[in-house]
């Protein structure tokens, strides 16, 4: 997908979307180091897109370890399917909230990482809350869940409800971003 479909795409469905441009290479990796590759084993990406992190998330992971990306748009997740060929990742067009349904069905009750491009201010907030609550509750004691948002305005809600956040700005970012590094 080029950056004139991305652009279109964003704008036609903003809702969902919350941006007209993917995310750049330095703001992931800001997100990402704030993970431990060498002790991950499985890392949760909410909100995959076209991919833009996953690559990233995929080139730092290790031969052993477990990708589970979720994107609810159709049209994103064949793209990033076709785009992305790994047998560590496993792609599920679906929405974020089933996620413990997924991992239960795979084996698996807790996870490392979430990371999550969901832009959860223009979402329901009964929906946003109940999948930044999901992602919480399968989270494993040393990891995290790490987000990035256009400002600071969410910052309220996720501190109503993880128990630590640390806040990082990514000038470099169209609009410049704020990674939520949440425990
Ligand atoms: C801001 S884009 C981020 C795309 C990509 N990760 C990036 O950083 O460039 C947000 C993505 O979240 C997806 N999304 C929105 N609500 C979702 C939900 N409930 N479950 C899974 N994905 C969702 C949208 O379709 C969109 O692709």
């Amino acid at each position: 997908m080029n950056r004139w479909q991305y652009f279109l795409g964003g704008v036609k469905n903003m809702k969902t979307r919350g941006t007209i441009a993917p995310t750049s290479k330095f703001t992931s990796k800001k997100m990402l180091s704030n993970i431990r590759f060498e002790d991950a084993k499985i890392i949760v990406e909410l909100g995959a897109g076209d991919g833009s992190i996953t690559k990233h998330i995929l080139s730092q992971m290790r031969e052993d370890t477990k990708l589970i990306s979720f994107e609810i748009d159709p049209a994103l997740s064949g793209i990033l399917e076709e785009n992305i060929s790994d047998p560590r990742l496993t792609l599920i067009n679906d929405s974020a909230e089933h996620l413990v349904q997924y991992l239960n069905k795979m084996g698996y009750t807790k996870v490392d990482y979430v990371v999550s491009g969901i832009p959860f201010v223009m979402l329901p907030e009964e929906l946003g809350d109940r999948i930044l609550k999901v992602s919480k509750s399968v989270l494993s004691e040393k990891g995290c869940f790490i987000q990035f948002h256009y400002s600071l305005i969410p910052k309220k809600r996720y501190k109503r409800i993880f128990n630590q956040l640390d806040i990082e700005l990514e000038m470099r970012n169209l609009p410049p971003a704020f990674v939520y590094v949440c425990k």
